[in-house]
């Protein structure tokens, strides 16, 4: 258990482009404080993959009411003012390494793939909840990125319909979230060399020099795509 944070171990995951702006948060706050009401009132919640906390700050701020709030993510880097909080049990961890997850919901915003192929179905063992659910972007991607780029983005997204299936749990709800992005042609090339999305880790840099040519070679002055994560609502 961990209360304290410096600015130093800040996550970088949400750094630049439309994952660091107040719209995209409060966009995801809306949607977890409104259309998630029913799994977070008085309800308690673990957090999987949190990341920077920003997404609940908003939630918090908009007025929804968790019993509990545990957020687990071996890079936490939330405030300590939402630290603080007396509901809100924060880990710096990965799930592998906490001793018992249960909760009455279970959430994972674009952290399920990456929790799965550490875990593999192992998964539903470490962790028991009433209701889980996910949020993920889809292996085709209408990006405005090269065939190279999205054959490598395909194969880091798992079949989570698949994997839910197999391990007998059911969909209750699924439904499509588009956050519309609008940038600028050089801010979406800092993003690819930041490498900003953990399928481009492994990519080397002769990769993200072919990519960011291409941006150049193919992208407007302003880029605009939809930024789409499916939800999936599983018991
Ligand atoms: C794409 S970020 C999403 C952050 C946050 N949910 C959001 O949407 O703003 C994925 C997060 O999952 C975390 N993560 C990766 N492997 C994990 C694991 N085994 N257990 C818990 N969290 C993990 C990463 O550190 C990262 O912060």
């Amino acid at each position: 258990m961990i209360t304290k944070f410096s600015e130093k171990e800040r996550n970088r995951w949400a750094d630049e482009g439309w994952l660091s702006s107040n719209s995209y948060y409060n966009f995801w706050g809306n949607i977890f404080s409104k259309d998630l009401d029913q799994y977070i009132r008085n309800k308690e919640v673990v957090d999987i993959g949190t990341g920077n906390g920003l997404v609940w700050e908003n939630t918090l701020n908009k007025g929804a009411n968790p019993s509990h709030l545990t957020m687990i993510d071996p890079d936490l880097s939330i405030s300590e003012k939402l630290a603080g909080r007396d509901f809100i049990s924060p880990h710096r961890s990965t799930i592998e390494n906490v001793e018992e997850i249960i909760g009455d919901t279970i959430i994972f915003k674009q952290a399920f793939h990456l929790v799965y192929e550490k875990s593999g179905d192992r998964l539903f063992d470490l962790v028991k909840g009433k209701n889980f659910i996910s949020f993920a972007m889809f292996p085709e991607i209408d990006w405005p990125v090269s065939d190279a780029f999205k054959e490598v983005h395909a194969p880091s997204c798992p079949d989570a319909r698949k994997i839910i299936e197999k391990n007998g749990k059911k969909i209750i709800e699924s439904k499509l979230y588009s956050y519309p992005v609008t940038m600028n042609r050089e801010e979406w090339i800092s993003m690819i060399e930041g490498r900003f999305i953990s399928c481009l880790y492994a990519c080397d840099d002769g990769f993200i020099e072919n990519e960011v040519s291409w941006i150049q070679d193919n992208c407007p002055d302003i880029v605009e795509f939809k930024d789409t994560l499916e939800c999936l609502i599983f018991r």
